[in-house]
């Protein structure tokens, strides 16, 4: 299947989300575990996104395929959007009680350095592509397990939190895209599904452990068993996916994408632009937040 056949924009939202002082870092109330495990997560996100924008940007340097090189634009606005909106949210971490989450973006800053000065465009093409695909089982796992996982909790962080998965959907074939046209061998695509995934993981990690132990729970046996539990739910969710991803043949377009996700895009393009997509935490489905008859206001 070539990229014309499904060729469909991909939207650039400037969403204005509002991080003020009073968000707590442990934004769902009795998931403690889990709220630094999506803050871990989200610490990353400054880092390793500029790499994958300067890592397709330099890769259209070496693509002529309009199309792709189109959709690696909305790629690069797309994710300059996320890292932007997760550089204010971890300042309010930072601020609200973790400053020593700066040491831990410190090592990440020097690590995405060390990659770009020393991994071959091949190589960091692939570690992205492979993120990437990985990130469709998260999406899933996040969307479809919406009502555990955010359940009854800071609204301004899960509904952040689901737009970044969203748009990772809307542009889940991009950096696949990308490598496919740049001429890069199939083993390396593969081997960067597990490079990509692992080594975000590894850091996302570093920062989870960084505040569970300024809160005194790192040792703690519940609070492990409590990580354990949820870091193996989500292995279970996103491994079998992932792999499926680094098969021969693997096509981004075939995967589906959850109806939650396509509902909350058809959603949004009736809204306001400056409306911020609350999603109700209270509600015991957690419906996409946009009333279509309403344009512009909450569902
Ligand atoms: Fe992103
Ligand atoms: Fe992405």
């Amino acid at each position: 299947m070539t990229v014309t056949e499904q060729h469909t924009p991909i939207e650039v939202r400037k969403i204005p989300f509002e991080f003020p002082d009073d968000i707590e870092p442990v934004w769902n109330p009795g998931h403690h575990e889990w709220s630094h495990m999506i803050n871990g997560a989200s610490l990353t996100m400054p880092y390793l996104e500029p790499f994958l924008i300067a890592t397709l940007r330099e890769a259209a340097g070496e693509i002529e395929d309009p199309d792709v090189l189109e959709e690696i634009a909305g790629f690069c606005s797309q994710e300059g959007q996320h890292f932007r909106t997760h550089r204010r949210y971890n300042e309010i971490l930072k601020a609200n009680g973790y400053p020593m989450l700066a040491d831990v973006e410190d090592a990440l800053k020097a690590g995405y350095q060390r990659m770009r000065d020393r991994r071959s465009l091949t190589y960091r093409l692939a570690y992205s592509a492979g993120f990437e695909s990985m990130t469709m089982g998260v999406t899933a796992w996040l969307v479809n397990d919406r009502r555990k996982l955010f359940g009854g909790s800071d609204t301004r962080v899960a509904s952040f939190a689901l737009w970044h998965m969203v748009e990772e959907v809307e542009h889940k074939r991009v950096a696949f895209d990308a490598y496919q046209a740049a001429g890069g061998p199939y083993w390396q695509r593969a081997l960067g599904v597990l490079t990509g995934s692992a080594h975000v993981f590894w850091w996302a990690r570093k920062g989870c452990i960084a505040m569970l132990k300024h809160d005194g729970r790192w040792r703690n046996p519940r609070s492990r068993i409590r990580l354990w539990m949820r870091t193996g739910a989500f292995f279970v969710a996103v491994v079998p996916g992932a792999l499926r991803t680094a098969l021969p043949g693997h096509d981004p377009r075939r995967e589906d994408d959850p109806e939650w996700v396509r509902d909350w895009i058809a959603g949004y393009a009736t809204a306001d632009p400056d409306f911020v997509p609350r999603l109700d935490t209270d509600h015991p489905d957690i419906p996409v937040p946009f009333d279509t008859d309403h344009p512009g206001s909450a569902a």
